[in-house]
C-alpha cells in the first residue's frame, strides 16, 4: 500500500510509546482525601467504600505517615464531629476534630501538606452546607461562617483551605479573612465548578452529612451547564482563588478541557466517592481489572487538563506511576 503516514509507527515498541507520549503524570499532583472522627484508637470502614475509613485523630496519625512513604505527600481532610447544630459550632470551634488533627498531624508528619474541606454540611444537624431559614439556605450568613470555619482551619495549622459549599462571594470573604489574620500566604483551592451530583452519594454516608430536607440544588450547580461552570471558575480566580476545581472528575472532564484554555491557575479535580464505589463494586464482581481502570480514569483527567487530581486511590496511582505502569 502507497501511504506516507502511518500512525502504527509510533507504536511498535513500549519504549518509544513511552517516549512520544503526551501525558506526564507525577505523584506529586496526587491529593488523597481522609476522613477523621472523634474518639481514640478507632478505625471504621465506609460501607460503599471498601478500603476507606474514617480514623481517630491517632490512627489518622499512623495512617498519614503510611501515605507519606508510600508516595503520596498531600492530603485533604474530612471532620466528622460528635456534635451538630444550627450554625455548624464545630466547624469552627478551636477543638473541632478538623482543628485536632491539624494539630496532631502536623506534629506526627511535618513533611505532609495538609489541605482542609472547609464546609459547613458535616457540622449542621440538617445536614445542608449553610444557614437555614425557612427552609431555605441563605447565602451571605452562611459565607460568614465559612469564611470563620476556613480562619480556623489556618489557626490550627492547615497549610491551605477548599472551600466545597458552593455559596456566592465564598472565596472572597475567605480571602479577606485570612489576609486580616496574617494568613496572607495560605493558598484557596476553590472547589468552583462543582455539580449536584449522584456521585456523592457514599461520601455522604461516610460524613453523615446527608441533607435532611430537600437537596443541594439551590447551590450546587445544574450538571447540563457546561459554560456555567467556566462562569463559576473565572469568578472564583477574580475573587483570589489560587488553584480551582472542578466536581466530580471522571464525567465532566469536558469543563476541566475547556476552563483550561482560558485560565491560568492551576486546575484541579475531584474524583469523589461515587467514582471510587463504581470501580470498587465492579472489580469485587470480577468484571473489571481496577488497576487498569484507574490507571485509565486518572491519565484521562491528567489528558484533559488537570494539575491536580483529588482521589481516593491516590496509594495505588503512586505506586502505578512508581512501577512504571504509568507516567
Ligand atoms: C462537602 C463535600 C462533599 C464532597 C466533598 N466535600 C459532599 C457534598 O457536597 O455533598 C464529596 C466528596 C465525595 O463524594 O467524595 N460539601
Amino acid at each position: 500500500m502507497d501511504m506516507t503516514v502511518r500512525p502504527r509507527r509510533l507504536r511498535t515498541s513500549e519504549t518509544l510509546r513511552k517516549m512520544v507520549r503526551e501525558t506526564r503524570v507525577d505523584a506529586a499532583s496526587l491529593v488523597y482525601p481522609i476522613f477523621v472522627m472523634e474518639g481514640k484508637n478507632k478505625k471504621e470502614e465506609i460501607d460503599a467504600m471498601p478500603g476507606q475509613y474514617r480514623y481517630t485523630v491517632d490512627l489518622f496519625c499512623k495512617a498519614i505517615k503510611s501515605l507519606y512513604k508510600d508516595g503520596v505527600h498531600a492530603i485533604m481532610i474530612f471532620g466528622i464531629p460528635d456534635k451538630k447544630d444550627e450554625k455548624a459550632s464545630q466547624a469552627y470551634a478551636k477543638d473541632g476534630i478538623v482543628q485536632k488533627a491539624l494539630k496532631a498531624g502536623k506534629k506526627a508528619c511535618p513533611d505532609m501538606y495538609f489541605i482542609t474541606d472547609v464546609c459547613l454540611c458535616e457540622y449542621t444537624s440538617h445536614g445542608h452546607c449553610g444557614v437555614i431559614s425557612k427552609k431555605e439556605v441563605l447565602n451571605d450568613p452562611s459565607v460568614e461562617l465559612i469564611a470563620k470555619t476556613a480562619l480556623s482551619h489556618a489557626k490550627a495549622g492547615a497549610d491551605m483551605v477548599a472551600p466545597s459549599d458552593m455559596m456566592d462571594g465564598r472565596v472572597g470573604a475567605i480571602r479577606e479573612i485570612l489576609d486580616k489574620n496574617g494568613y496572607e500566604n495560605i493558598p484557596i483551592m476553590a472547589y468552583s465548578a462543582k455539580y449536584a451530583s449522584a456521585f456523592y452519594g457514599p461520601f455522604r454516608e461516610a460524613a453523615g452529612s446527608a441533607p435532611s430536607f430537600g437537596d443541594r440544588k439551590g447551590y450546587q450547580m445544574d450538571f447540563h451547564n457546561g459554560r456555567e461552570g467556566i462562569k463559576e471558575i473565572l469568578l472564583d480566580i477574580d475573587e483570589g482563588a489560587d488553584i480551582v476545581m472542578v466536581k466530580p472528575a471522571m464525567s465532566y472532564l469536558d469543563i476541566v478541557a475547556n476552563a483550561k484554555e482560558m485560565i491560568d491557575v492551576p486546575m484541579a479535580a475531584y474524583s469523589v466517592s461515587g467514582e471510587y464505589a463504581m470501580v470498587k463494586a465492579a472489580a469485587a464482581n470480577g468484571w473489571i481489572d481496577e488497576d487498569r481502570i484507574v490507571a485509565e480514569m486518572s491519565v484521562s483527567a491528567y489528558r484533559a487538563g488537570v494539575d491536580i487530581y483529588i482521589t481516593y486511590y491516590a496509594r495505588e496511582i503512586a505506586k502505578m506511576i512508581r512501577d512504571g505502569v504509568i507516567g
